[in-house]
């Protein structure tokens, strides 16, 4: 008879640890998918640098352009309002662009 209740205690209180647990993640946790040039960071290049990034030495029009300059990007746009090397010139980034950049970086620099 003491095993028994003892059992059911302790379903009780996983059960209810793993609720809770389940709700943060639900509400707090982004969703984490891997960030790829053509799904992500092409559509944000394109719409924000393409204007004057294209073309010429500085073209950042294609997928191997834009890896290869990436630490010199990422320096650029997240430097301070004000800043006159700060990229898109006169503009800038959304944070959340901006991480999807960094993000990508993080993952790998992957094309697809
Ligand atoms: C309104 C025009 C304009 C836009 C839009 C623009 N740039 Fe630029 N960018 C320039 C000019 C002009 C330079 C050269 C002067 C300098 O180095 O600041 C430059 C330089 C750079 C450099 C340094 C290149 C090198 O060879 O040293 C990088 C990296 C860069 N831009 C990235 C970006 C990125 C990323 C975006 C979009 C988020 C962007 N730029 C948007 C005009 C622009």
């Amino acid at each position: 008879m003491k095993k028994l209740i003892c059992t059911l205690s302790a379903t009780v209180l996983f059960t209810a640890c793993e609720s809770r647990t389940y709700e943060e993640i639900s509400d707090n946790t982004p969703i984490i998918q891997v960030v790829t040039y053509n799904k992500d960071v092409k559509a944000i290049i394109d719409g924000n640098c393409v204007s004057c990034h294209s073309p010429g030495p500085q073209a950042l029009t294609n997928y191997t352009q834009v890896k290869s300059n990436i630490n010199s990007i990422i320096d650029r746009i997240s430097r301070a309002n004000g800043d006159p090397l700060k990229m898109p010139q006169g503009g800038s980034l959304s944070p959340a662009q901006i991480n999807i950049i960094n993000k990508w970086k993080a993952d790998g620099l992957l094309e697809n």
